[in-house]
């Protein structure tokens, strides 16, 4: 059924719900038919069972959209092998559905069942799933029987009408339901049935360390201090958390924290989420997937019934839609990789060219929030990258939409403050001590030239080109008197 230059949508959102039979039987025929079997790969978010990597080894991939973690992917798509179109996560059905894609030929979806009536009920994600099975010509459905019977009912399918006379998203609090529990689409179109018994990969992230409890540290203090002020009114506004370890870290933080009975709307639900649940810090928490490390996803997949009152899992357009997001007033936590004096977020590439990940929904969920946090270590790599930088060589979230930015070291509250407020604020409260001094002296040269963001675009990527060129962001000198200095130090 899958042919050569077809697009193909499959289930997958952060590991979660991904199809696992189907993309891997491809991988094997396009190995042993040894003629070429291209395709555009069109998924929730990022796969698992290193399925991107097997479909990459076997040439199976042409275009990849919008979202992947996998090493060997990420090597193809930065030697210029796979195309990589890098989208918010919100966007790529919309665009689908306004046929700018071009059609989808096949959809793949992971289901714990189909129903009576034909529906089919998604697993640990919804991911893109739905609006792939109503817009693929044909769909094949990967039943997975590991998969909890239980996770029926938690789901909730809306999809958007179609312009110009589409009606507003009615979601008015994170745990309103407003469409049905399955994907209904003519039982005609399903061409094909897989069964598989596979529990999804558990999610990698590192348990909190020093510096992430320390991140979280300070973004409790200021959300303190935010409702002291009376800028939260009512209760503390419902949070979105993006992926990776630093913002589980954060979420982690939450529990010791004075904040109880807040809700959680966002797009991956991972352990932190659980642990918040389990608290009775959250009281309801709406999202696109699970994703749970290996013990929580036995836990949370062994007893649903404790869960179930309190969790929705929605299509991604609706989890990161910037209507709801907007009216809902999100405080949206996400991570970059750097970011620079005046408050310009790169998440994705590193050295500004070569991709890691993908935007995600970070640019979804930013761009509408009541409050927009980015948060990162001030440091990379043992201290030679530092991730405070003069300007940030590519830019995935612009100063218009960040509001605060936090290390390990501080916090910048960004709001309200000029371009040149924000240099002073942020190389002082968020970079590592061993490059503040060279933030300053970056600043001051840049402001001999004027303007009301000041560069010296001769430098401003010097330390990007430093560490290309020697392994570290710090000059000769420095790097040898901090050599000579730490062990002495120690
Ligand atoms: N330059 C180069 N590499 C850097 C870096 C920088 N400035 N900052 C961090 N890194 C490296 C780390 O060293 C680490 O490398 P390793 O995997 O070889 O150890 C890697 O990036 C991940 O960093 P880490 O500090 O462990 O953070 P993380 O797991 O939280 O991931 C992002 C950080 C930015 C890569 C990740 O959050 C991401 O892809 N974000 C974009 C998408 C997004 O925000 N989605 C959420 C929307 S809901």
């Amino acid at each position: 059924m899958i042919h050569d230059g077809m697009r193909v949508g499959a289930s997958g959102f952060t590991r979660a719900g991904d199809a696992k039979a189907v993309p891997v039987a491809l991988a094997q025929r396009a190995r042993q038919e040894g003629k070429p079997l291209c395709i555009t790969l069109m998924t929730g978010a990022s796969l698992g069972h290193d399925v991107d990597r097997m479909l990459t080894e076997a040439h199976v991939l042409a275009r990849r959209l919008p979202f992947q973690v996998d090493k060997t992917l990420r090597d193809a798509i930065n030697r210029g092998e796979v195309m990589f179109i890098d989208q918010h996560l919100s966007e790529t059905v919309e665009l689908l559905r306004a046929n700018q894609l071009g059609k989808l030929d096949v959809a793949i979806i992971e289901a714990t069942a189909i129903t009576e009536s034909g529906g089919i009920v998604p697993t640990t994600s919804v991911g893109n799933s739905a609006s792939f099975a109503i817009l693929a010509e044909k769909v094949i459905v990967e039943i997975n029987l590991a998969q909890p019977l239980g996770l029926q009912g938690l789901h909730d399918i809306w999809i958007p009408g179609r312009r110009p006379n589409r009606e507003p998203l009615p979601i008015i609090h994170p745990r309103d339901r407003v469409g049905t529990s399955a994907i209904d689409i003519p039982h005609e179109k399903i061409a094909a049935i897989v069964i598989t018994d596979q529990a999804d990969s558990p999610s990698t992230v590192l348990p909190p360390d020093t510096e992430t409890s320390l991140i979280a540290g300070h973004l409790i203090e200021f959300f303190q201090h935010e409702v002291s002020r009376g800028r939260m009114p009512g209760r503390f506004p419902p949070l979105q958390a993006g992926i990776g370890t630093i913002a589980n870290a954060v979420l982690a933080g939450f529990v010791d924290a004075p904040f109880d009975a807040f809700e959680i709307y966002s797009e991956v639900l991972q352990d932190s989420t659980f642990d918040l649940l389990d608290a009775g810090k959250v009281t309801f928490a709406s999202g696109a997937s699970i994703t749970l490390s290996a013990a929580r996803q036995a836990q949370v997949l062994g007893e649903l019934d404790r869960y179930r009152s309190r969790l929705v899992l929605r299509p991604q357009e609706v989890s990161n839609h910037p209507e709801v997001i907007r009216r809902l007033g999100l405080i949206a936590l996400n991570t970059a990789l750097e970011f620079d004096i005046y408050g310009n977020v790169n998440s994705t590439h590193v050295g500004g060219t070569h991709m890691m990940n993908g935007i995600g929904g970070s640019g979804d969920f930013s761009r509408h929030a009541s409050c927009a946090i980015f948060a990162t270590k001030s440091t990379a790599k043992d201290g030679c990258i530092s991730s405070v930088v003069p300007m940030v060589p590519h830019c995935d979230h612009n100063e218009h939409d960040v509001d605060v930015v936090v290390t390990e070291q501080g916090l910048a509250d960004l709001r309200g403050l000029a371009p040149r407020e924000r240099a002073a604020l942020i190389v002082r409260n968020c970079a590592h001590p061993k490059y503040r001094d060279l933030l300053r002296d970056y600043y001051q040269d840049a402001l001999q030239g004027g303007g009301h963001t000041p560069h010296r675009l001769e430098q401003a990527f010097a330390w990007h080109t430093r560490l290309r060129d020697t392994g570290s962001m710090l000059p000769a000198a420095r790097t040898s008197a901090q050599a000579s200095v730490t062990p002495a130090r120690a």
